[in-house]
């Protein structure tokens, strides 16, 4: 007999919206996500504008990417942002020591970024480089893109062929300062912070640069305290955080994107469900120095880390992507919706090619991975009301451990049309959910599931895709209320009209 929930969907506070940058995404200097990703060779026979991939932005417009973050990650703190502007032929060559070793040739550089942020009507997400560049080098990157004035960095992207100051907000001051960014202490980096974002200025008519402190490294508290101790409330206006779910939860034995069995399935979904611990400590941190919630929680980098795929080139960090990965996505963007209070801007990683992709490139095929099309369902929530959702969730049980097993949440948008997005991480149990709508006045329930057959399934270049969006018929009106027969490993968003 299947097991019942009873939900309860509640009106919440009218003014609290779940952000739409929640779905933003990141692009690295890093593998195949840049280079032979967004950005080809001439002579590849696809869609192009310029050298970037138009079926890749294509599939990405359909989900509203709302930001792109770039150029890394660890590669922000290498990169020198001069080498990538003017002429293509005369920008230098170097060695993206991080990722590989292999050649960088510069082609893709600021212009082409904002290029690609235009393209996918998404907002620009930059990270500056405070590991190895200088203060002087972040805050003429800044005069460069938002200075409409005669200043010499405005004249010499006028030079460079884009006479419009560029609108770029979101502004990373490094990345993972703790570690690759590097290798600081929070008490030093907290002081670097505040000479750096001294000199990144907002320009007159050009948008508030949002600067956002380099964050903590999952539960690492004490990062988080010490930057929000330090650090004026008004010098910042967000904080990072980045957070991976590894399989295994031990990153020189990572697990195969692939090959898994349930008992590694169940691990990395308990792995996944930390993120909701995280956040929430995190965000206690945070509340001690700023309980207005005016600074922001940017979780820009998560998803899922295995091993790479055999026989690719383990720097590249290039793995497939199942449904358990979309279980995991499902389940991560609902913790974000439910901590939409503090939790503004969140980037998955990465877009193409890398870790948990939303696209997977060879040659000229294209797939669209399980993870695409969560955010292909779930972007009905973006910059829509944020309605809480109560309920006791059913255990999932396995080797005589527990994990919740079914998480959602929901939204009201523009219209007056209720989603709830429902995830069931048990791979082989149903559930059944009876939910109070309180105060809506429906007449209709549609939906669409995502699921297949086997947690390890996954799309190839070479068959029809195997996991795939199909249209929901388990959702019924019963009076006011709404019963759901959400299947066991299913990612499910209903519309309620
Ligand atoms: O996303 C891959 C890497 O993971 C990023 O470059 C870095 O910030 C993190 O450690």
């Amino acid at each position: 007999l299947a097991q019942t929930v009873s939900m309860s969907v509640q009106a919440g506070d009218p003014k609290l919206q779940i952000s739409k940058d929640i779905y933003g995404h990141f692009a690295e200097h890093l593998g195949r996500c840049i280079y032979d990703g967004f950005w080809v060779s001439e002579s590849l026979s696809v869609p192009k504008k310029d050298r970037i991939r138009m079926d890749i932005v294509e599939a990405l417009v359909k989900i509203k990417v709302p930001n792109l973050r770039w150029p890394g990650g660890c590669f922000a703190d290498t990169y020198h942002w001069r080498d990538g502007i003017g002429p293509r032929a005369q920008r230098p060559q170097f060695i993206n020591t991080t990722w590989g070793d292999v050649v960088e040739d510069n082609s893709f550089g600021t212009h082409e970024f904002l290029e690609l942020c235009d393209l996918l009507h998404c907002d620009p997400y930059l990270a500056g480089n405070v590991g190895s560049g200088t203060v002087e080098e972040m805050s003429n990157w800044i005069e460069y893109l938002n200075s409409d004035s005669e200043s010499p960095m405005a004249r010499l992207r006028r030079q460079n062929g884009h006479p419009a100051p560029y609108k770029v907000s979101l502004w990373g001051v490094g990345n993972e300062s703790w570690g690759c960014g590097g290798n600081m202490t929070p008490e030093f980096y907290a002081d670097q912070y505040k000479r750096y974002a001294t000199f990144a200025k907002t320009y007159p008519g050009a948008p508030k640069l949002k600067k956002i402190v380099s964050g903590a490294n999952g539960d690492d508290l004490n990062w988080t305290e010490v930057c929000m101790k330090k650090i004026p409330v008004d010098q910042m206006w967000g904080i990072s955080l980045h957070y991976y779910t590894l399989p295994t939860g031990n990153w020189s034995k990572k697990g195969s994107a692939t090959s898994f069995d349930e008992q590694q399935y169940f691990n990395t979904m308990k792995n996944c469900l930390k993120m909701d611990d995280i956040v929430t400590r995190n965000a206690a941190i945070m509340d001690k120095y700023d309980p207005q919630k005016k600074v922001a929680m940017v979780v820009d980098e998560w998803g899922v880390w295995t091993d790479p795929e055999p026989g690719t080139n383990p720097a590249f960090l290039y793995q497939q992507n199942t449904l358990r990965d979309a279980l995991v996505a499902g389940t991560t963007l609902n913790i974000f919706n439910n901590h939409c209070d503090r939790v503004r801007v969140a980037n998955l990683a990465q877009a193409v090619n890398v870790l948990q992709a939303l696209i997977l490139t060879d040659k000229e095929k294209m797939l669209l991975t399980p993870t695409y099309h969560v955010f292909d369902l779930y972007q009905v929530h973006q910059d829509a009301q944020y309605l809480p959702v109560k309920f006791q969730s059913p255990d999932y049980v396995l080797g005589g451990q527990k994990i919740a097993a079914v998480n959602a949440s929901a939204s009201k948008d523009s219209k007056g049309a209720v989603h709830i997005s429902l995830v069931n991480l048990d791979p082989n149990k149903s559930i059944k959910v009876e939910t109070a709508l309180a105060g809506v006045n429906w007449k209709t329930v549609t939906g669409q599931i995502l699921t297949s057959a086997k947690i390890t399934d996954y799309n190839t270049f070479d068959k029809q895709p195997t996991v795939k969006l199909a249209p929901f018929k388990g959702a019924k009106k019963r009076g006011n209320d709404l019963a759901v027969e959400l299947p066991a490993k299913s990612v499910v968003v209903l519309e309620i009209k």
